[in-house]
């Protein structure tokens, strides 16, 4: 399929941020964006065109019914000024994943990919370059079809936008204090966390927003049957360090397979460190606190990459892990991921992609 392109004069251009140290996360967005339709069975009308709002029926069935799914990723300035996408192809193999689940029809992931690199080669100025900063690619499917009966709607929108974003939290690679959540869960077996699905993230606001309030930056969600197991942190995926081995939960159903956490597991092989996806309990890690074989906990996702956690609050008892402070496996698996994705460290393992 031809790529359509309708681009803004020179002159209609956003200013780009004029500090990119200050970048925050999300706010942002470049200048065009991708949109494909799907109607009559197929994906067609590929095209970039200028950013604009979108024009949505009030009867869009994904207002209703929140038939939507998304994917995020990140595109990198090497130092020799290319742009490098990180894992692009996983992304993608994902979204078809969620896409599956959410009776959403399927797109063709080489051509999304090359989709993506048409917009990268018309946006990709964008990209900042100072360290922890990046180009965030969002691609989102909506079921747009004007109707109120419950099923799968017949009309859907994909679309690409694009910004530039620094640090996920406003400390950036410094720890997090998490609140362990005992009563709201965020996935059920059968459901949908296995996949990057809207209504998952609606359902966890709530509960997010309770252990703001008590000074807390994310959740770490526990499994929805039994309270038990470790399942997320926040919206990543949850290592320990128990023993010195890294321990992170066994995809089951309810865990997103996150791009990063695949990262962060091979890595962590390639230099030698034992490593075990099982079953958590979440007093295995009380335990293991207690007794001093604890010493470390992050988060990996896309957005944050690695985040150190510094604090857990476990059945109103707070406890520090690694002092408070970002600890030593922590740091080298976050130096050996940045160092890929930012081009200070060779890609032994093909997971870069460069826009040519
Ligand atoms: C990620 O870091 O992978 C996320 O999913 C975060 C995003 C929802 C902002």
């Amino acid at each position: 399929m031809e790529i359509s392109k309708r681009l803004l004069p020179q002159s209609h251009l956003k200013e780009h941020p004029s500090d990119e140290t200050k970048l925050g996360f999300g706010d942002i967005l470049t200048d065009h964006i991708f949109k494909m339709d799907y109607y009559d069975g197929s994906w067609c009308q590929p095209r970039i065109e200028p950013l604009s709002p979108l024009c949505l029926s009030p009867a869009a069935m994904v207002l209703h019914y929140s038939q939507t799914i998304f994917e995020g990723l990140k595109c990198y300035r090497h130092p020799d000024g290319r742009l490098a996408l990180f894992r692009p192809r996983d992304n993608f193999r994902r979204l078809n994943q969620s896409a599956e689940r959410m009776a959403i029809p399927l797109v063709d992931e080489k051509f999304l990919l090359e989709a993506l690199k048409e917009l990268l080669r018309i946006e990709g100025g964008w990209t900042p370059s100072v360290p922890g900063s990046s180009l965030y690619i969002r691609p989102t499917i909506i079921a747009t079809e004007p109707h109120l009966g419950v099923r799968p709607a017949k009309e859907y929108l994909l679309f690409i936008i694009l910004g530039p974003v620094g640090a996920y939290y406003k400390g950036g690679f410094s720890p997090i204090k998490i609140y362990v959540e005992s009563f709201y869960t965020r996935s059920a077996p059968g459901g949908l966390g296995a996949v990057k699905a809207g209504p998952s993230y609606a359902a966890s606001l709530l509960a997010t927003e309770k252990a703001a309030r008590k000074g807390f930056s994310q959740l770490l969600w526990l499994d929805s049957v039994e309270h038990r197991y470790v399942e997320e942190v926040g919206s990543m995926n949850m290592f320990f360090v128990i023993d010195g081995k890294i321990v992170t939960s066994l995809l089951t159903g309810t865990v997103l397979p996150g791009v990063t956490r695949s990262s962060v597991l091979t890595v962590a092989r390639d230099l030698g460190l034992e490593v075990e996806e099982r079953l958590l309990d979440i007093k295995e890690i009380t335990d293991a606190k207690d007794s001093g074989r604890l010493t470390e906990a992050f988060g990996s996702g896309t957005a944050a990459v690695i985040s150190p956690v510094g604090t857990l609050c476990h059945d109103d008892v707070e406890f520090v892990v690694a002092d408070g402070r970002v600890g030593p496996i922590t740091q080298k698996l976050y130096d050996e991921l940045v160092g890929i994705q930012y081009g200070h460290a060779p890609d032994t393992r093909g997971w870069i992609e460069f826009i040519d």
